[in-house]
């Protein structure tokens, strides 16, 4: 018997939910988690029964990794860590998720545009993106503009209002030197042409 987090009261659940209403659920099979954690992690499990999923966090963190190994007893999820950034993943996916995860490439030290263009080179038929709309760090007009000119077809896009919003001072890390409110998620569900 599996053990997974309970998500099924959160936005993060309301919201893959929504945005994998595209999918045949059925031929997802093959899934990777780009930049993981206990709650991305177990809604994957939770509505890909009978998928395999790849949950990557960046090399020791520690703080994700025993997150994950707490929460989720499961055969069928592998966590990887890797540096997103440097590394080529062989693998082919049906789908890669990648939830809020964008926000913290400056906090390994990579800049946003390579975070995002590292995860669009892993080789998947689908992608979720989910983060905070008022995330300075997260450039959603370059991420349209990538995906256009790159051969990606979002199929969904929607936006969501966090029903528990949560300030965020500013980091050391953040150039933009902006205080935020996460008030609302972006999501967009986007297909490799
Ligand atoms: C805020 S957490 C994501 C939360 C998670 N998706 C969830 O829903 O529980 C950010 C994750 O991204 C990972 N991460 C950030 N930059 C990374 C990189 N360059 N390579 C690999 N993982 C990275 C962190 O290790 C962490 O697991």
């Amino acid at each position: 018997m599996e053990k997974l987090f309970d998500t099924s009261k959160t936005i993060h659940d309301r919201m893959v939910h929504t945005m994998i209403k595209p999918l045949k659920k059925d031929e997802i099979k093959k899934v990777i988690d780009a930049g993981s954690g206990k709650v991305s992690a177990s809604i994957l499990l939770k509505y890909f029964p009978t998928a395999k999923v790849d949950a990557v966090i960046f090399p020791g963190d520690n703080r994700k990794k025993n997150m994950l190994e707490n929460s989720i007893d499961s055969d069928r999820l592998e966590t990887v860590e890797a540096n997103i950034c440097e590394t080529t993943f062989r693998k082919q996916y049906d789908l890669c998720l990648v939830h809020l995860s964008l926000g913290e490439a400056l906090h390994f030290n990579n800049s946003f545009e390579s975070m995002f263009g590292h995860i669009m080179d892993i080789k998947s038929d689908y992608y979720i993106i989910i983060d905070v709309l008022e995330d300075p760090c997260v450039h959603f007009r370059y991420i349209e503009e990538y995906l256009k000119e790159k051969g990606f077809k979002i199929i969904k896009k929607k936006k969501f209002r966090n029903p528990h919003p949560e300030h965020y001072p500013k980091f050391k890390y953040d150039k933009y030197k902006l205080e935020y409110d996460s008030k609302h998620f972006l999501a967009y569900t986007i297909k490799r042409l």
